[in-house]
């Protein structure tokens, strides 16, 4: 099983952020909306984007990965079910339930299942596409939708939920009229997929605000050519980073207005921050800060994805940071791992209390999930010693080359079969 070893000591650097993981899965899925062919670039090797080509193949398109470009050729779709090995391959596969049932009408695939983050449900996704006209049997864990058509219609969801927002305009682009969904996400992932529908002559308004509008259209669609937004929960997980090992990074290719919370939280803990068009800067000298109480909430608010890399700075902030966790139920699974290396935090139910400590030692630590395991990165840039980091495979799906990257910012890091 490979491990990262990684020495702590203080960073000096540029990178360039990556395609966002979490806007090109759903991109992915909606190429199954046109019969043409599509160009996704600025595409990283991720594991997640490897499973979504094979959910492609399986369902009869061609699909190609080479060099940051994905292409997929979507003419001959040729099946609607997903088999459940490849759904759990990608906790996030449901995204593709909506592109299936709008493609070819009906859609068979197996629930995919709770994670590290909690159960996961996908009730939202299931009531909205059944208020399209879709009609859903459930037995077990195995899903079946038929819809011979899609009709649209006004959804509210209770929760702004980024997956069924996602889903719901990709099959709304098959809906006969204009499908309405209110308290949408406003994720920049939505707007980026609007962007690409777009694209592809589909009629679609809102995305990034609460509510987004989507007139049927989908005998007009054709393939097109997407470059794929920055990621910028990686921007931060980099720039969180530097603000624990000490010195400075610029990632380039990054929006600074997607990281607005995360700058403003990196910024109290002592940070020097300065962004361009473009780019990020982070530099960090005098001893880090407390931060005033983080709460993760749903786009433009604090992103639950970036907790942990900054829990793992504030555990060695001189004073105390209480970190609550509004979005899943299980986020805290790093915390465990962050104590064996001398962190001291407290957790109560949603909240963690973080008391700074004046030092974190190398350790050997594992990866529970994505994020998880990119705080345990984090963390050991700001250790004394080695920390060796196992079970990569999480940290696999979310960032691509993370060793070249750390090395360019002057880390030694070694990746060890
Ligand atoms: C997306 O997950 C991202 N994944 C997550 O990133 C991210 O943390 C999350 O949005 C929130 O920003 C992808 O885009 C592939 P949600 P998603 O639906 O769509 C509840 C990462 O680390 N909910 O907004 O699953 C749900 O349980 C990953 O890159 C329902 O109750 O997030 C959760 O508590 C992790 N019913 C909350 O909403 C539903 O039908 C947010 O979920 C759907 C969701």
């Amino acid at each position: 099983m490979p491990v990262l070893n990684i020495t702590g000591g203080p960073v000096s650097g540029t990178i360039r952020a990556h395609g966002a993981k979490n806007s090109i899965l759903p991109i992915l899925a909606a190429t199954l909306l046109n019969r043409d062919v599509s160009v996704i670039t600025n595409c990283p090797d991720l594991a997640d984007v490897r499973s979504s080509l094979k959910i492609l193949r399986h369902l009869g398109c061609k699909a190609e990965y080479a060099d940051g470009t994905v292409t997929v050729d979507s003419s001959g779709v040729t099946r609607a079910d997903i088999p459940e090995a490849l759904m759990r391959e990608m906790r996030s596969s449901v995204i593709f339930l909506g592109a299936v049932l709008a493609r070819t009408g009906r859609a068979d695939m197996s629930r995919p299942g709770g994670c590290e983050l909690g159960t996961r449900p996908i009730d939202l996704h299931l009531a909205a596409l059944k208020s399209m006209g879709a009609e859903l049997s459930e037995n077990g864990s195995d899903i079946s939708c038929r819809a011979s058509r899609l009709t649209g219609t006004e959804i509210i969801l209770s929760f702004p939920s980024v997956g069924a927002t996602e889903n719901i305009m990709i099959a709304a682009c098959a809906a006969d009229g204009v499908t309405t969904v209110k308290n949408a996400a406003r994720e920049p992932e939505i707007e980026d997929l609007q962007a690409y529908l777009r694209a592809m002559g589909a009629d679609v308004t809102g995305g990034g605000t609460s509510t987004v509008c989507i007139n049927g259209c989908m005998d007009k669609l054709r393939g097109a050519e997407h470059r794929v937004m920055p990621d910028r929960i990686e921007t931060a997980t980099y720039l969180c980073a530097a603000a624990m090992a000490g010195g400075r990074v610029t990632v380039e290719d990054a929006v600074p207005e997607h990281n607005s919370a995360v700058l403003s939280a990196l910024s109290e803990a002592g940070c020097e921050i300065s962004a361009r068009r473009g780019a990020i800067s982070l530099k960090r000298y005098k001893p880090l800060r407390p931060v005033r109480p983080v709460r993760t909430m749903p786009y433009p608010g604090f992103p639950t994805d970036a907790q942990s890399p900054l829990m793992s700075v504030c555990t060695r902030a001189g004073g105390v940071t209480v970190f609550t966790e509004n979005i899943f139920e299980s986020r805290f699974r790093h915390v465990g791992e962050l104590a064996r290396m001398g962190a001291d935090i407290r957790i109560e139910g949603r909240v963690a209390v973080v008391f700074g400590v004046n030092k974190l030692y190398g350790a050997r630590v594992k990866c529970e999930d994505l994020r998880g395991g990119a705080a345990l990165v984090v963390a050991a840039l700001g250790t004394e010693g080695v920390t060796t980091i196992s079970h990569l495979t999480h940290i696999d799906r979310g960032y691509a080359n993370l060793t070249e990257n750390l090395t360019a910012l002057g880390v030694n890091i070694t990746r060890t079969p």
